[in-house]
């Protein structure tokens, strides 16, 4: 018997939980989990490495075709992510890379130019997608579309929290104020601006721990499926 294959869009603002929660499910579904995030970032590694300000819409822009940004699953699923060869997966997660990230991805070129990378991966198996417009714009077809949310000051502690654990602690105001400046520009950019799509399950995680958030992603993806 084939498998049936699904694709899973899982949307919503930074520190949601998005990657966490849709890295477990696709374990325990046993699919492909991609974060889109992640691509985006090598963009922004780039970016800061030639030393082009990230709202340069012209600089990124003829920066893109000089770059080839590569993607693989390691053992237990785990994204890696390559610059032009070079394993980049820890560089895209400095705390600066953040902002950069969220500035080229305002830009339209930047956005075509990786939207064929992530619908290929979608066509080829199932996958659960986690960013800001796979419901939307990427997989406008997906079997089930979640909006995934939580307070502001609730994903301000957990992203806290991260930072503490990490070894690269910063205050809270600070990491509040940056999230809501990233919110804002994810919500507010003229293309493929962060929405619920429609049709998507809104979860609120506020007041959830991670084993009630992932079981109750896992029961709306089941459902949805008729798995
Ligand atoms: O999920 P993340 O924090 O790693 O994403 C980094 C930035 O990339 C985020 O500020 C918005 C952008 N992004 C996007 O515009 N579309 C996506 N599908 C995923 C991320």
């Amino acid at each position: 018997m084939t498998e049936k294959r699904y694709a899973v869009a899982v949307d919503g603002p930074s520190g949601a939980g998005k990657s966490t929660l849709a890295k477990a499910a696709a374990k325990e579904l046993r699919i492909t989990y991609v974060d889109t995030g992640a691509i985006y970032r090598v963009i922004g590694v780039a970016a800061r490495r030639r030393g082009i300000e990230p709202t340069d819409a012209a600089a990124v822009t003829a920066l893109l075709p000089e770059l080839a940004v590569g993607l693989a699953h390691i053992a237990d699923g785990l994204q890696r992510m390559y610059l032009n060869g070079e394993d980049v997966t820890d560089e895209i997660r400095l705390p600066e890379i953040s902002m950069y990230a969220s500035a080229v991805s305002a830009l339209a070129p930047v956005r075509a130019y990786l939207l064929d990378m992530q619908r290929r991966f979608a066509r080829e198996r199932s996958v659960i997608m986690d960013g800001r417009d796979i419901g939307t714009v990427v997989l406008p077809d997906a079997d089930v579309k979640i909006f995934l949310t939580a307070d502001a000051a609730e994903r301000a502690r957990r992203r806290w929290l991260e930072l503490e654990q990490r070894g690269t602690p910063k205050p809270y105001d600070a990491v509040l104020a940056e999230l809501k400046e990233r919110d804002w520009q994810d919500e507010h950019r003229d293309i493929s601006p962060l929405v619920r799509a429609e049709g998507a399950v809104l979860l609120d995680t506020t007041g959830l721990d991670f084993a009630q958030s992932c079981a109750l992603l896992l029961k709306t993806i089941r459902e949805k499926v008729g798995l």
